[in-house]
């Protein structure tokens, strides 16, 4: 049975998370993905953590409906409505070559994953934040443990209704004007994302940057950001090959971010 790009009536949007169904999806993909799934958790990447502890497989993966401690990056909380979006984390071992360039492949997968899921275009937010119509989507978030362990951690607006989310986020479903399945939105971006490490096993790690680089919208614009309670501006010029983005500031000095927000400046 074909998963991806169903939609249901609103009156599902809520329905109990299938991971049966999802795991049925994922044999033979180039990571082994074992999936679990709790209805509620404190955190997913809090899971992550203890797996990595116990030592799990790469691609020990956990899905609840709700956190009661959801992070998100830069020590935000990320809060969502029980049963609405997908909410996820993943253990990865990318080795230490990709490990500064895992935020970029995470974002280009994460992306080709809902663009499959939903037909709709999805931008790129330096590092990692993806955007439908100039508005968030989905979040992403890496904690590294010992052993160049990381857990990669994923919320992805799918139902939530705009009453349920800040004014500068969106839903698959807003987008799309109809609800999602999220068991087909997990698939797509898993497919996408073991697709991507075993690349980053076999390849050179620069198509990560140029394949970053094609799908972004970013590279051109005017950014502002803030680095030790100093905001600066400036054009996001191009990103460099350890995934550092460049800014040439207004005043011609050129410097390189390597952690942080970034703020697009739209006219
Ligand atoms: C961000 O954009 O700030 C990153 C958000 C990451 C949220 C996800 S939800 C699943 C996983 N568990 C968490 O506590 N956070 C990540």
């Amino acid at each position: 049975m074909g998963l991806v790009k169903n939609s249901i009536p609103f009156g599902d949007a809520s329905a109990p998370f299938d991971a049966t169904l999802v795991s049925s999806q994922l044999a033979a993909q180039p990571v082994a993905w074992t999936l679990h799934w709790l209805p509620e958790v404190s955190s997913t990447q809090d899971l992550v953590r203890e797996a990595a502890l116990a030592r799990a497989a790469e691609g020990w993966t956990v899905v609840t409906d709700w956190q009661r401690q959801g992070r998100g990056r830069l020590g935000r909380q990320w809060v969502t409505v029980s049963g609405r979006d997908l909410l996820f984390s993943v253990l990865l071992r990318p080795g230490r070559q990709m490990l500064s360039l895992l935020p970029l492949l995470a974002g280009i997968a994460v992306a080709q994953g809902l663009e499959q899921g939903t037909d709709l275009p999805v931008d790129l937010k330096w590092p990692n934040d993806l955007l439908i119509d100039a508005k968030k989507v989905a979040g992403i978030l890496l904690e590294h443990g010992p052993d160049e362990v990381a857990a990669l951690g994923v919320g992805v607006n799918v139902n939530s209704g705009p009453g349920e989310l800040p004014p500068q986020a969106i839903s698959a479903a807003i987008a799309l004007g109809h609800p999602l399945r999220r068991e087909a939105l997990l698939v797509s971006i898993l497919k996408a994302l073991g697709a991507a490490l075993q690349r980053s096993r076999s390849e050179d790690r620069g198509w990560v940057v140029e394949t970053w680089r094609q799908r972004s919208s970013m590279l051109g614009s005017r950014v502002s950001y803030e680095q030790a309670g100093v905001v600066s501006a400036g054009v996001a010029e191009d990103l460099e090959d350890d995934g550092a983005l460049r800014v040439r500031l207004e005043d011609g000095r050129v410097t390189r971010i390597y952690a942080g927000d970034v703020r697009l400046l739209r006219d």
